[in-house]
């Protein structure tokens, strides 16, 4: 009769044995390397090296792991295996603008985790690729450049922004106002309406209420049991989906009655008329872009306050240029118009710099459908390229001092070039670019114009997304006069 103890020692010589083989078939793995292969390592078996890029992306400087390969392997282009896939890292300006376009591009498809590909859902214009990509996406990215869109937008944060501004400054006699939840109840609004045309009112606030259930799982873990956080997220997601698909099935049944230009971006997809473009994908297509309305544009605006409140020489000169124009239109009795925000040369390199220090979207992930080669470096079959912006932002070899807030570096400097990529580039550039800017230039006008404030301390949180670690807390004081 075997005894415990003759067990156990087997139980553990198998364990040791498995552990063995895993070693060994990983080493062997990474011993036969394919020829074009950059540098690098798959780091532990099964886990890879996600954990110290996790632990770094938890860090003030996320862009550490890529620092310590760099020194490692003397390239900016290395082999990794990160969050169960074979990776390349690329932190490469010339390397990461051919896996964004180019020929290269297009057998690298999106590539995110399993809880976001389950919550944004197959036809995403985030995830599909091919013609139907290319239609999706040339039809929203046309709207959000239209005039009438962003006259709309301005409008719209005329109407709200100073009286949402004005509620926060006399909510107590030193009011404390946190930058980041105002910004978001204030964009999220605005920009909802550009996508789906919906006014303020009780649908408004269900369409808030259940976004905020939705959003939560993004970064879950991939189990859709009741009760997860995942399958909570997505039962939000069908509720809105029933809303929003009622709002398509109205527009639908009052179309033809004006032969009105498009109001939202939801008209402009509906009478598309392709059969393709189904109500479900619609309406799915109009949750997934309020991520970028509910999170990236507040988290820009929230920064550009932080790294304002921490160099007064380019909180001044904002001011000065926000101040002049406002009085020049007042003189005038004219109102602001959005080609005016935009038109403010010092406000625009505030925020392109606020977006290269920020990197409020760190990197972009792609799976390789077949092998592709980036300027020598081979992606094989199945393995994603990581683009990681962060690092070329931060390169010292392309940005001066690139850890100081410096607007004035884009007096000279070209935004044009590969290395600074903020928005993506190529087929899948960011079509909302133009709104960010806008909708951040509108707010910091209508900040720096009427009120002082003091910042209260803060952090920023890098990981699983950027953000202020308390909203960006400041104490306003209203201008008397414009002072
Ligand atoms: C500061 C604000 C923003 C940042 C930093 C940002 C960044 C990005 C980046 C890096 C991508 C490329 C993703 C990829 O290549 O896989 C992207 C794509 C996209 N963004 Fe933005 N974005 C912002 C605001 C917006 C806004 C306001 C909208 C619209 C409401 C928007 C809608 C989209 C859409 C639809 C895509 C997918 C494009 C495609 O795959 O065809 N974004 N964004």
């Amino acid at each position: 009769m075997p005894t415990a103890t003759s067990w156990l020692t087997a139980a553990a010589a198998t364990a040791i044995a498995a552990v063995a083989i895993v070693l060994i078939v990983w080493r062997t793995r990474r011993r036969r390397r394919r020829p074009g292969l950059p540098p690098g390592s798959f780091g532990w078996p099964l886990v890879g090296e996600t954990l110290d890029f996790v632990s770094c992306a938890y860090s003030p400087h996320p862009e550490s792991f890529v620092d310590k390969r760099r020194s490692l392997y003397g390239s900016s282009v290395f082999v990794s295996h990160l969050f169960g896939s074979a990776t390349v890292v690329t932190a490469d300006a010339e390397v990461s603008r051919a896996a964004l376009q180019g020929e290269a591009a297009r057998a690298l498809v999106p590539w995110y985790p399993r809880s976001l590909t389950e919550l944004m859902g197959n036809s995403s214009i985030l995830l599909i690729n091919g013609p139907l990509h290319r239609r999706l996406h040339g039809l929203v990215a046309a709207f959000f450049k239209s005039d009438h869109l962003k006259s709309q937008l301005t409008a719209d944060m005329h109407r709200r922004l100073p009286a949402a501004l004005a509620a926060a400054a006399q909510s107590s006699e030193s009011p404390l106002l946190r930058v980041q939840h105002l910004a978001k109840s204030v964009v999220f609004e605005i920009l909802v309406r550009g996508l789906i045309g919906l006014e303020s009112g009780s649908e408004m606030q269900q369409l808030k209420q259940e976004f905020q259930e939705f959003i939560v799982g993004l970064m879950s873990l991939p189990i859709k049991l009741p009760g997860t956080r995942l399958y909570r997220s997505l039962q939000a997601k069908k509720r809105m989906a029933r809303l929003i698909q009622r709002i398509i099935r109205e527009k639908r049944a009052g179309r033809g009655a004006a032969n009105l230009p498009p109001r939202a971006a939801i008209d402009v997809l509906i009478s598309d008329g392709s059969d393709e473009l189904t109500d479900e994908l619609i309406s799915d297509n109009m949750i997934d872009l309020m991520i970028p309305a509910e999170d990236s544009v507040p988290v820009l605006i929230t920064l550009a306050v932080k790294f304002l409140s921490e160099c007064p020489l380019a909180l001044h000169q904002l001011e000065e240029e926000n101040m002049q124009l406002k009085r020049q239109k007042t003189d005038k009795g004219e109102t602001l118009q959005w080609t005016d925000y935009m038109s403010l040369s010092f406000t625009q390199h505030v925020i392109t710099e606020t977006l290269r220090l920020g990197n409020i979207i760190g990197g972009i992930m792609r799976k390789a459908v077949r092998d592709v080669e980036l300027k020598g470096h081979l992606i094989p079959k199945g393995w994603c390229v990581f683009v990681y912006f962060r690092s070329v932002h931060l390169d010292d070899s392309l940005y001066d001092e690139p850890y100081k807030f410096n607007p004035w570096r884009w007096k000279e400097k070209d935004m044009s070039s590969g290395s600074f990529t903020p928005f993506g580039g190529g087929q899948r550039l960011c079509p909302g670019l133009d709104l960010a800017r806008l909708e951040a230039s509108i707010f910091l006008h209508h900040l720096v114009t009427s009120f002082r404030w003091v910042a209260e301390e803060d952090h920023i949180v890098n990981f699983p997304t950027v953000r202020l670690k308390r909203g960006m807390p400041i104490r306003v004081t209203k201008k008397i006069n414009d002072d």
